[in-house]
């Protein structure tokens, strides 16, 4: 190979690049990835050690009758659909995390496609947006089609206002609802009216909704129960997992729920080129996915942080909790900006954030809707979460 094109840098290598060889100020406190850290479920270890002759075993890519099973039937008394709704052999499809599902889904959404959508087929994104969205669509060969979710909308892409000409040549569209990184939660009038677009020219609706129990208020609708309201599951599927509901980023275990023609056809690709989830760690799942205590009590602490939040920060950010998932999403254009005050947060205080703009990118119109924020991840203990904030809050007086 002569030359090569550069790979996308993660937001976490460019915040490296970003304070890399800069002292922190204080003792430092990294805030900056969504990854859980309250305790693992007690009833984990145990299921675990059950199960473990089953670490000899590859695992079948449409996972156990039991986890499939389990997943339909969290789903549908989660979303209010009735019992049975959901297809347990073909409904249902474990991931690796739902991250890798995301990828390849949308590889095999557009080699599904075909030349049925043109020679420029378009995946529609957010902006913000989670970075395999766009990564999976450079990959797949399509166009990623950037949509601002910005305040104004109430931090949801409206997909709905771009043209018709570009609509038809959309082979799949993202949807995160609770959105990661504004926390905003689409109402199920909103998802209705996305299954309906999407039904209109012919794509495929990916929710991606693994912050679907991380919520203040009331519990965010799925895409399930709008597609079911609209006559059923085709062209719509969900993706969710322990990550963040459980508390099990690491067990690496997702699951996406929906459409079955598009599921099987996509279980047929994944059995020569994706990850299976290990036969233990399904088990897990089934047991996790019967108890709510746990999931309930996540909501408790993440309650308690938000509260402290709103004690020491909310004179100053008037939205500050949002409805869904476990960031702060703040808007620091007047101190400076994301990145400026990511700097100076790591120099003088220790904290380490990520700068909003490196979770979304400069659109066609030249803008970049994250670059005035910056993204908080309320995940650690509430003493260092009340500390870092305290420290923030030092830094933008
Ligand atoms: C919006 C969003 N989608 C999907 C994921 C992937 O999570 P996992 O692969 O752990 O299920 C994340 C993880 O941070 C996320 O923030």
């Amino acid at each position: 190979m002569s030359s090569c094109v550069p790979l996308p840098l993660s937001p976490f290598q460019r915040l490296g690049r970003l304070i890399t060889g800069v002292e922190p100020g204080l003792p430092p406190i990294d805030v900056s990835v969504g990854e859980p850290r309250h305790p693992v479920p007690s009833f984990v270890g145990p299921v675990l050690s059950a199960a473990l002759a089953d670490f000899v075993r590859y695992p079948p890519i449409k996972g156990t009758p039991a986890f499939r099973a389990a997943v339909a039937g969290w789903a549908e008394r989660r979303f209010g659909l009735p019992a049975g709704t959901i297809d347990r052999d073909d409904g249902v499809l474990p991931l690796n995390g739902s991250r890798e599902g995301l990828f390849h889904a949308t590889l095999t959404a557009v080699r599904l496609a075909g030349a049925t959508k043109g020679s420029r087929p378009a995946i529609l994104l957010p902006n913000p947006f989670y970075a395999v969205y766009a990564a999976a669509a450079e990959a797949a060969g399509a166009e990623p089609v950037l949509v601002a979710a910005s305040r104004k909308d109430g931090f949801l892409p409206r997909f709905e206002r771009l043209p018709a000409d570009l609509l038809a040549r959309t082979v799949a569209a993202f949807h995160a609802s609770p959105a990661n990184p504004q926390g905003a939660v689409a109402d199920l009038e909103r998802l209705q009216g996305l299954v309906s677009l999407a039904r209109q020219y012919g794509f495929l609706l990916f929710s991606d909704e693994c912050y679907s129990e991380i919520w203040r208020g009331r519990a965010p609708d799925g895409v399930l129960s709008a597609a079911l309201s609209g006559g059923g599951f085709q062209g719509v599927v969900a993706f969710n997992s322990l990550s963040k509901r459980s508390n099990l980023a690491g067990a690496r275990c997702g699951f996406a729920i929906g459409d079955p023609a598009f599921l099987k056809a996509w279980a047929g690709l994944r059995n020569v080129t994706a990850p299976q989830v290990p036969m233990p760690i399904q088990a897990v799942a089934v047991a996790a996915l019967a108890d709510e205590a746990h999931v309930l009590e996540n909501r408790r602490l993440y309650d308690l942080k938000y509260a402290v939040a709103q004690e020491i920060l909310g004179d100053r950010f008037p939205d500050l909790v949002p409805p869904g998932g476990f960031f702060l999403w703040l808007d620091v254009g007047r101190w400076g900006g994301g990145e400026d005050v990511t700097a100076r947060l790591w120099k003088e205080k220790g904290v380490k954030v990520v700068p909003g703009g490196y979770l979304s990118a400069t659109d066609a119109d030249g803008i970049n809707p994250g670059g005035d924020f910056i993204r908080i991840a309320m995940v650690e203990s509430l003493e260092t979460s009340r500390e870092a904030l305290s420290r923030l809050s030092e830094v933008l007086s």
